[in-house]
C-alpha cells in the first residue's frame, strides 16, 4: 500500500500527530512523508492507496478554509475506493467537524477505516495509541 501523510496546522498539535502516523509508518520499513498541505498538491499525492489526512476542528466545527478545504476539495475526486484515516485536534467542541468530514470522505466513495481526534495536544499514550493502529493498517 502506498501511503500519503497530509495536514493542516495552527498550533501544532494536528502535525504532533501526523508525525507519530509518519513514524509508524516508517518503522514499518516504508517511505512516507508527512506534507504540510500547502507544500502538495491533491494531484501529488492521488496515486496513493492509504490517506492519512489531518486537520483540526477550526471555526464553525469545520476543517481549516484557506489552506486545507481547497485541497480537499481537489482530492475528493480521487478517493473512491481508497483507504482513508482522518485525524486532528480539537478544543472546546463536540467533534463535530470530524463527523461532517467523516460523512464528506464517505459521500465520495472512501473507506474510512478510522479518526483519530485528539483534544488539545496528545499526549504519550494518545500517540503509542495512534501507531499501533496505524501499524495495523498495512498487517490487513
Ligand atoms: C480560529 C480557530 C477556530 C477554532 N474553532 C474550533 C471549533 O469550532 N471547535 C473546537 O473544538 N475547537 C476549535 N478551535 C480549537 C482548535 O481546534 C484547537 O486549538 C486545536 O488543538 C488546534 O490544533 P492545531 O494545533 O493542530 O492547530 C479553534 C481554534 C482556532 C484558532
Amino acid at each position: 500500500m502506498k501511503p500519503s501523510i497530509v495536514y493542516w496546522t495552527g498550533s501544532g498539535n494536528t502535525q504532533i500527530i501526523a508525525e507519530a502516523i509518519q513514524e509508524a509508518i516508517e518503522d514499518l520499513g516504508m517511505q512516507c512523508e508527512s506534507n504540510y498541505v500547502s507544500d502538495v498538491t491533491a494531484d501529488d499525492v492521488k496515486d496513493s492507496d492509504i490517506f492519512f489526512l489531518g486537520c483540526p476542528s477550526m471555526s464553525g466545527e469545520a476543517v481549516e478554509e484557506y489552506e486545507f478545504r481547497p485541497f480537499l476539495d481537489d482530492l475528493l475526486p480521487h478517493v473512491a475506493g481508497k483507504k482513508v484515516v482522518l485525524f486532528g485536534s480539537y478544543d472546546w467542541g463536540d467533534g463535530e467537524w470530524m463527523v461532517s468530514w467523516n460523512q464528506e470522505m464517505i459521500d465520495s466513495g472512501a473507506e474510512v477505516l478510522d479518526r483519530y481526534q485528539i483534544q488539545w495536544e496528545p499526549n504519550d499514550e494518545q500517540l503509542a495509541n495512534v501507531k499501533e493502529k496505524v501499524t495495523s493498517y498495512f498487517k490487513m
